[in-house]
């Protein structure tokens, strides 16, 4: 069997061009979609991320601001700069980029964002209200794996999803929108005993656990969707996912590649949620 691939460049460009749409008919009403985003420091992978962001707002005709810093800013200026633009209104949408230089600690920058301005989600409130159900701005990685099953056609009530993985960026939320969408759920991890033996039920299987290549055909049921967030650097300089995707592909149903799989998909969702912010905060 030939697996299915899911391309996350194509459903990204389809979900920006229905967004450029909404954003056009909200510009004639002075409505512009601001976001502001942070980078301190000079991590070469972040600078890539940022100049991904500032490219997709300019291309989708977003208000942005990118503010560069010094490593060697202090935790009180960043935080004078969050506090700013939470109070600016031309701002919808804060994102401070992660990691932040070890003297900064990043939970005190997270809970500063004002929870409606947090397009990332990653403020406790808004991981609160995920985890009770409540409207909340949801985090970019965890919706574009959800949008992306939805895309395949898959109806996910009452299927067994297996997430690897329990970060709070992606195992955890990931867990939560499954079950949202009424799917059984269950979670393995580093420590998880006999874990092909669990995986090997999935319907939909998930894998967030950061090594390159984990995942084999032997984890995989026949036909199961398979969605690797996994973004490892070789040796060799490739990227590579947490699934060994010419393995897998052998056996499953649908699969997205690393990279054009997830990745394209977790900026589409933030700028998605900085049209969200907009719009709320235009009542
Ligand atoms: N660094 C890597 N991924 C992310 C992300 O999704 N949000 C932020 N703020 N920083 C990141």
């Amino acid at each position: 069997m030939t697996a299915s691939i899911i391309n996350g460049k194509e459903v990204s460009q389809e979900i920006r061009a229905s967004m450029t749409t909404e954003v056009k008919q909200l510009s004639e009403q002075g409505v512009v979609p601001g976001l502001a985003v942070v980078l301190v420091g000079e991590d070469p992978a972040s600078q890539v991320y940022v100049r991904n962001k500032e490219k997709a707002c300019h291309d989708l005709g977003f208000y942005s601001e990118v503010h560069r810093l010094d490593a060697s800013t202090s935790q009180e200026d960043l935080l004078a700069l969050v506090d700013k633009l939470n109070k600016q209104e031309s701002i919808n949408g804060i994102l401070v980029q992660l990691p932040l230089p070890k003297h900064i600690e990043e939970k005190a920058v997270i809970d500063a964002i004002a929870v409606d301005k947090d397009v990332d989600g990653f403020h406790p409130v808004n991981v609160g209200n995920l985890v009770i159900g409540d409207d909340s701005l949801l985090p970019c990685t965890p919706a574009g794996v959800i949008e992306l099953i939805k895309r395949t056609g898959l109806e996910m009530s009452g299927k067994h999803a297996v997430v690897i993985g329990r970060s709070n960026i992606v195992g955890k939320p990931v867990s939560l929108l499954l079950q949202r969408e009424n799917a059984t759920v269950t979670m393995c991890h580093s420590r998880t005993a006999n874990m092909k033996e669990i995986t090997r039920q999935a319907d939909i299987l998930v894998v967030a656990i950061g090594r390159a290549n984990f995942v084999d055909a032997d984890f995989v049921k026949p036909g199961a969707v398979v969605i690797d967030v996994g973004m490892n650097r070789l040796d060799n300089g490739k990227l590579a996912g947490d699934v060994d995707f010419e393995s897998v592909k052998t056996v499953s149903g649908p699969i997205t590649p690393v990279p054009g799989g997830v990745g394209p998909m977790t900026i589409t969702m933030l700028m998605q949620n900085t049209l969200i912010a907009a719009k709320r905060a235009h009542g």
